[in-house]
């Protein structure tokens, strides 16, 4: 699996609000080639793009998504709070957000992000629908029981083990995982795990780099790609 080096954060990373298409249509024009993003169920099983379990961080609203129809989180304005410019931008469902992928190219990293108690649901409701999605994307998730759910629903699509500090049994999570790629805080990295994980094949994204600097260091230690709040950092078309 070749990952891009650069994935934006979040869609857009902090040069739009986090999880809207309004953030992968600049990650998009900046040349970026690979976007992360966010999938939570709604209370209607809808997949929708959305980090916190709760609501009032990114909207107006408040409430638990897991609470809230998928109807209403469509008319929740979730642009405003990061700046009135965007105000009126939807949250996405999943499935619209990989069409808008698939439209102009952008490589998608589906992050599996289960409300507590949803596991398994949220990670083979998301899958089914990455699944017949026609663009190049890759499902990782946190939660073991989200990405086992979401490999039995679709074996097919490449699974990345996601993780904050890579641990010492990486190699026995990733291979019960059924996992292609290792995704890691960049903060907690061990230069010997990042030449480990490397010499054993596997891709390895690192989370979340805003420095062109930090960027480089990661990938002299072996790391494949970093997930990026600034995608405007990187503006040449080879990256
Ligand atoms: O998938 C990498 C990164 O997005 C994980 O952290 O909390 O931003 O979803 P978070
Ligand atoms: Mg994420």
């Amino acid at each position: 699996m070749i990952y891009p080096r650069i994935i934006a954060h979040r869609c857009g990373g902090a040069l739009t609000p986090e999880n809207t298409l309004a953030g992968l249509r600049l990650a998009a024009r900046l040349g970026c080639r690979g976007v992360e993003f966010d999938a939570m169920l709604a209370a209607d099983g809808v997949a929708v793009l959305m980090h916190d379990e709760t609501l009032q961080r990114t909207t107006p609203a408040s409430g638990r998504v897991a609470d809230t129809g998928s109807v209403r989180l469509a008319g929740l304005d979730a642009g405003s709070r990061h700046h009135p410019a965007f105000a009126g931008e939807p949250v996405p469902t999943l499935d619209e957000a990989l069409r808008l992928c698939a439209t102009l190219g952008l490589w998608a990293n589906v992050e599996i992000k289960p409300s507590a108690g949803m596991e398994a649901e949220t990670g083979r409701v998301v899958a089914r629908h990455a699944a017949a999605a026609t663009g190049e994307l890759v499902l990782s998730s946190f939660s073991a029981a989200a990405l086992n759910a979401a490999g039995a629903e679709a074996p097919r699509l490449p699974r990345a083990m996601l993780v904050e500090a890579i641990p010492q049994d990486w190699r026995q999570r990733m291979a019960a995982a059924g996992a292609l790629a290792l995704h890691a805080a960049a903060s907690s990295l061990v230069a010997a795990d990042a030449t480990a994980v490397r010499d054993a094949g596997y891709p390895l994204a690192c989370y979340t780099v805003n420095r062109r600097d930090d960027a480089g260091r990661l990938f002299a230690m072996g790391v494949s790609a970093v997930f990026t709040d600034r995608p405007d950092l990187w503006l040449a078309p080879e990256m």
